[in-house]
C-alpha cells in the first residue's frame, strides 16, 4: 500500500497517535467539525473597519455539522450512510476525502481514494470532456500513460451523445454531466471511493450500468463509502449502513435494520425511545 501513499494523504496523525490496524481502510475518531458562518450581509473592508471603530465583533455562527463522531471501516466493506438532510454526510465524506479538515479528532485513511462527491465538482467547465477526463486522472495520481489508457474506457462508458466528449462539459446537460463524472470516479481503481448521492445520476439505462460497475467493484473487495437518500441503493450494495443525525453516528449495522429504524423515524418524525436525549 506504500505505493499508493503520494496519492491522497488525509491521516491528520497527532505524534503520538497510535498506528491504524492494517485491516482499517479509515478510521474516525471523536471527529467533530464546525463551520465557522458570518452573520454579516457583506464581509467588505468598510464594513470591517466600521465595526472596529465601534469596538464589535464580527458576528459570527458556529455550526456543528458533526459532533464526537467515531468510526471505523475495515477494507473491502461496502458502507452506506443514510440520515435526513443536513445531518453531516456530505461533511464526513468531504473531510474523509481531506477536503475539509476536522476542527476536533482525527480521520486517517488507509490507501489511494476516489470521490465523487458532488457531480461533476472538480471538472472545469471550459474543457472537453476528454481534457476533463485527463485532469481527473491527474488528480487521482495517474501516469499519463495509465490514463491515456482509461480515456477511451471511460468515454465509453459515458457514452454520451455523438461527439459531446470533446465539447465544453458546460454545454452538457446534468445527466450527461452526470455521466461522465460517475465513469471518471469509478475508473480511476481507487482503493476507497466515495460516493456521495452519485448513483442517481442519468436516465434509467444509465442507472442501472452503474448499478452493475458498482456490484462489480463492490465484489472486487473495494471499500465504498455511498451516502444516499435512495434506500433501496442502500440495501442493495452495502453490507453495514450508519445512520447520521444532527452530525452523531446513531446507529451502526445491518442495512436492512438501520433503514427500517431510519423509515420508522421519518415516518414517525420522533427519534426510538432509547435515542431521544441525543
Ligand atoms: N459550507 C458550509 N458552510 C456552512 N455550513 C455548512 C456548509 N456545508 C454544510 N453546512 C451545514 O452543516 C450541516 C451538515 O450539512 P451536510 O451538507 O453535511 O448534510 P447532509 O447530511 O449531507 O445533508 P443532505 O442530505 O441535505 O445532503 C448542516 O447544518 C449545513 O447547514
Ligand atoms: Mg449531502
Amino acid at each position: 500500500m506504500s505505493s499508493d501513499k503520494k496519492f491522497l494523504d488525509v491521516s491528520h496523525v497527532s505524534k503520538n497517535a497510535a498506528p491504524m490496524p492494517e485491516e482499517l481502510a479509515i478510521r474516525i475518531e471523536e471527529l467533530s467539525i464546525s463551520y465557522k458562518v458570518s452573520l454579516e450581509a457583506k464581509r467588505t473592508l468598510k464594513n470591517a473597519v466600521m465595526r472596529a471603530s465601534l469596538r464589535q465583533e464580527a458576528r459570527v455562527r458556529s455550526i456543528d455539522a458533526i459532533k464526537k463522531l467515531s468510526l471505523d471501516v475495515p477494507h473491502g466493506s461496502v458502507l452506506g450512510i443514510v440520515g435526513s438532510n443536513g445531518a453531516g454526510k456530505s461533511t464526513l465524506m468531504r473531510c474523509i476525502a481531506g477536503i475539509l479538515s476536522p476542527t476536533e479528532g482525527r480521520v486517517t485513511v488507509n490507501g489511494k481514494i476516489s470521490t465523487l462527491l458532488a457531480l461533476g465538482v472538480g471538472f472545469n467547465p471550459a474543457l472537453s470532456g476528454r481534457d476533463n477526463i485527463i485532469l481527473g486522472g491527474l488528480a487521482s495520481g495517474l501516469t499519463k500513460e495509465e490514463i491515456e489508457s482509461k480515456t477511451d474506457e471511460i468515454a465509453e462508458f459515458a457514452a454520451l451523445p455523438d461527439g459531446f466528449i470533446d465539447l465544453p462539459v458546460r454545454t452538457y446537460s446534468s445527466g450527461m454531466y452526470g455521466r461522465l463524472s460517475f465513469s471518471v470516479a469509478v475508473s480511476m481503481t481507487p482503493d476507497i471511493l466515495l460516493l456521495d448521492e452519485a448513483l442517481s445520476a442519468g436516465d434509467a439505462a444509465f442507472k442501472e450500468k452503474s448499478f452493475e460497475r458498482m456490484r462489480q467493484l463492490c465484489a472486487e473487495a473495494r471499500t465504498i463509502l455511498i451516502v444516499s437518500h435512495a434506500l433501496a441503493t442502500v440495501t442493495d450494495l452495502c453490507d453495514t449502513a450508519i445512520w447520521m443525525h444532527k452530525g452523531s453516528l446513531l446507529s451502526k449495522g445491518k442495512p436492512e435494520e438501520i433503514v427500517d429504524q431510519y423509515l420508522k423515524f421519518l415516518n414517525v418524525g420522533s427519534l426510538p425511545s432509547n435515542y431521544e436525549d441525543m
